[in-house]
This record gives C-alpha cells, structure tokens and sequence, in this order.
C-alpha cells in the first residue's frame, strides 16, 4: 500500500507524461504495443549518493528499460515482451510482474539420450508465446507453443530489480562462505556455478529463481535475446521458433543491437534504489524476531554485505535482500526438472523477501497469492521451518505475516 500510494504523485510528474505520450506514440506509429497495453510504469528512485554522471546513466538506462521495441529495432520475430517494462512494472519500473498472461513465461527442457537438454530443436529453453503477427498480420510464424514432447515444462513469474545491483556488489566470497555448509534443521544451500560467456569463466550465480546468471550485464542481454527476440553481441543467435528456421525477412540475420541497448538496461538497473521497508512497529519488530526464531532465517539471511566498489554507492553497503544468494531442495511440489548452471530440477534461489509489499504472486510460478501461502508450500529443506510456521499461535503468525508485507 505505502508504495502504491505514491503511485498518483509519480505519475503527475511531467517526465512520466512525456513518456507516457510517447509509448503510445509508437503504438499510432503502428509499432507494438497496437495501443492496447498498458502505459509504461513510472521511474523509481534510483540509489541514493549517485554521482550526476550515474544519474544521467540511470535516467537513460530508465528510457531504454521503458522503450518499446519495434520490429526495426530487431523485436521477435517471436518474443514474450515488446519493453523490459513491460513485465517489469509493479511498483514502478523494474518491478515484479503484474499481469500474468504477458509477465510469467514458459521454460522447456528434457532428458535426450540420458543427458539433460535445453530443447533448442523444439524451441527451448524459453518458450516464446508472442509473434509478430500481432502488429504484421502476414507474418508467417505464430508465437512458440510448449511442445508436449517436452519433459520438463516450467513456470516462472518475473522477478523485481529494486536493489539489484547492491545484489551484484556481494563478493562471491560472501556467498560462498555458506555455500555446502550444513545448518541448523540440516539446511544445506550451494552455490550456482554458471559459464559466463563473456569472461568464459565459471563463477557464482546470483540472478534469477535458480541463481543462473552471475551478472546484470549477462542477464540483460538473455532477456533481450530470449524474452523481446533482440540479438546483441553476447547473446548473438536468435533462437529458431519452434525449432524451424526464420523465415527471410523476418529476422535472425546478423546481430540486432549492437550492445548499447544492454549497457543501458545495466545501468539502469544497477543504479535502481533498494525497497525502503515501512518504519518497524513493535508487531513488526515481533514479526521479525519469530522469522529468526522458526529459522527462515537459516535460507532468508537478513543482510549482507557488499565488498569496495568504483561506485561509491555500492561500495561497503548493508544489503537488507533476506537471502543467502544459495540453491535449496525444496521438495517434489515445487520441483520443475529444469537445471541451469548446476542447479538441479528441485533446488531454488532463496528468494529475497526484501520489497514483498509491492507483489502480487509469489514463488518461481506466482502459484502463492499471499506470502503465507508461500510459506506454506515450502517443503524439502525447508520443511522443519514450515512446520513451526504452521505451529504458531494465530497472533504470532499474524505478527510474522504483517512483518513480511512490510519488507
Ligand atoms: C516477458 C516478460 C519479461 C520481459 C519482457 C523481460 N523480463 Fe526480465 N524477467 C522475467 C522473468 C519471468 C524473470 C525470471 C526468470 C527466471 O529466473 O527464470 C526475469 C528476471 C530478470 C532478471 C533477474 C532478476 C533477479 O531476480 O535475479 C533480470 C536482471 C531481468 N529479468 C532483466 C530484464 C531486462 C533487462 C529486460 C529487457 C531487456 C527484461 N528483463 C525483460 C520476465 C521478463
Ligand atoms: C531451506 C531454505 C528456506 C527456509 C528455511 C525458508 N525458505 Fe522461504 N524460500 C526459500 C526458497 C528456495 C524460496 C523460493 C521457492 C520457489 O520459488 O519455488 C522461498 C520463497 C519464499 C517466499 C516467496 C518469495 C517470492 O519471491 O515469491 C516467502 C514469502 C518465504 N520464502 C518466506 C519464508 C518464511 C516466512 C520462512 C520461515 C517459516 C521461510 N521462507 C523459510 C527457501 C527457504
């Protein structure tokens, strides 16, 4: 709620107005989104103590971020978002999703010959639902369907960016420090190793619900390539629909961006201001020390710490993100079979809980509507810990649960 009220001032503000003109200004360009979608959400704040030229950075990585892409811009010819905001949006721009037919997506993948497969010659790993037959009426290939042969088929809801980069500054040393280490109630997280392909090394992931992105930088230029269809030096190849190649004219020749478009989407949200948790009361503050006491804190570490930093904004900050940054088994239910990095089928991200307040759907497929049923879905490692959730008496779990819709 604190949040959303602020939602009318934001978008008073004249830049918001600008921007909101010019979103549907593409749309009577006849470029997407066709005039139907929503408007782009407002800019939030971005870290305090930047310096101007981080500022301006931010601002123009907020443009890129808000932009609706066009086929001319290299859009599709499949894709599940025509702007990064598209999905990012709850609570401003780089938010969670708020819409889930656009914002959660499909990923595909199965066992070929006894070894794992991201499904590529059935359209895989992401499954793009859109095409540009939306806008182009004789576009000749439909959005992606999930293909039954597939064996795994998985649902993921889009994640927030508040706070992300302060993410980004945690020394893998940090992580890694609890990584294969067992705790109390025998919780045992790892750490993702994950190929860069841009440095070629394996090093710790930390983005997305199975940590398989170790950077900002990387993760942008995925998103680009497999949720908006746009190509960038990183991510070079266009994933063929359904596995059949792009027709001519259509797309997939030679790379689409040139790697500005992902600097920017960096910057942006490496700049993007942490979610300000309501001021504690004293039900809070007993919410608070329940979560300790029940062990959430076990995989929901409340803090870390982020190493020195060229920006002096990230540099040797507390980082409020409750998570451990760590895979977890936990459980058959909410298993997916999709391994990336060396994750396996049934372990997750310790989600953060920090900017709870601004979400709609929880866990990897938004199939929770309310933290406390989250919670109790938790099962595997994190089984001992639920059963003392579900063992409070009502006025603690209340206390735990406001506490939570307050990060
Ligand atoms: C169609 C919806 C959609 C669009 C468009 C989209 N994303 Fe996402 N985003 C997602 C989903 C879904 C996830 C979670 C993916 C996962 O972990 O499986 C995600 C996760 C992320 C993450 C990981 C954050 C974390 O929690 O660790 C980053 C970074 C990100 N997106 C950046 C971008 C950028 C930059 C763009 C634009 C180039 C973009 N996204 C466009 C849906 C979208
Ligand atoms: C063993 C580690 C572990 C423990 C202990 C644990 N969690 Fe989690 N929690 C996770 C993981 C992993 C996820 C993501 C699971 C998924 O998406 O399928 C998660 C997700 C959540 C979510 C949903 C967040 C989102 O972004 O959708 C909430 C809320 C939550 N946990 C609260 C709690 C509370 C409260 C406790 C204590 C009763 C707790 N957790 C104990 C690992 C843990």
């Amino acid at each position: 709620m604190r949040r959303t009220l602020l939602f009318p001032v934001i978008l008073a503000s004249a830049s918001t107005l600008l921007m909101l003109a010019a979103w549907r200004g593409d749309a009577q360009r006849g470029n997407p989104p066709g005039g139907g979608g929503p408007p782009p959400p407002p800019v939030p704040r971005p870290l305090p103590d930047l310096t101007p030229d981080q500022l301006t950075a931010f601002r123009a990585g907020a443009k890129e971020f808000t932009t609706v892409e066009t086929r001319a811009d290299g859009l599709g010819v499949v894709f599940n978002g025509v702007a990064c905001a598209e999905c990012h949006r709850a609570g401003g721009a780089g938010g969670a999703g708020m819409d889930l037919t656009v914002s959660r997506v499909s990923r595909i993948g199965g066992i070929r010959k006894g070894v794992y497969s991201d499904l590529a010659e059935l359209g895989g790993p992401v499954i793009q639902a859109r095409s540009l037959r939306e806008f182009f009426p004789d576009c000749p290939v439909p959005g992606e369907i999930v293909p039954p042969s597939a064996d795994f088929k998985s649902h993921r809801i889009t994640t927030p960016l508040f706070g992300a980069g302060l993410i980004e500054a945690i020394p893998d040393a940090a992580i890694l420090s609890r990584s294969g280490k067992v705790g109390v109630d025998g919780v045992q997280g790892v750490a993702n190793r994950v190929l860069n392909p841009e440095t070629g090394l394996l090093e710790v992931g930390r983005f997305g619900w199975k940590a398989q992105h170790s950077s900002l930088h990387l993760f942008a230029g995925d998103a680009y390539l497999n949720e908006m269809g746009v190509s960038s030096p990183s991510f070079p190849v266009e994933n063929q629909p359904q596995g059949k190649p792009i027709p001519p004219g259509w797309g997939g020749i030679g790379v689409e961006s040139d790697g500005t478009d992902v600097n920017l989407f960096t910057d942006f949200m490496r700049f993007l201001g942490a979610p300000l948790p309501a001021r504690n009361d004293s039900v809070q503050q007993a919410g608070a020390r329940l979560f300790d006491q029940i062990h959430c804190s076990a995989c929901h570490v409340p803090t870390m710490q982020t190493g020195s930093n060229s920006v002096a904004a990230l540099s040797h900050k507390n980082v409020a993100l409750y998570s451990d940054l760590l895979l977890h088994r936990m459980g058959p239910a909410l298993a997916d079979g999709i391994q990336q990095g060396q994750s396996k089928g049934d372990q997750w991200r310790t989600a953060p809980l920090w900017g709870l307040s601004s979400r709609q759907f929880f866990l990897h497929d938004g199939r929770a509507r309310t933290p406390d049923e989250a919670v109790l879905l938790h099962d595997g490692e994190a089984a001992p810990s639920r059963n003392r959730y579900r063992s409070l008496s009502p006025p603690d779990r209340r206390a735990l649960q406001q506490w939570l819709s307050s990060l």
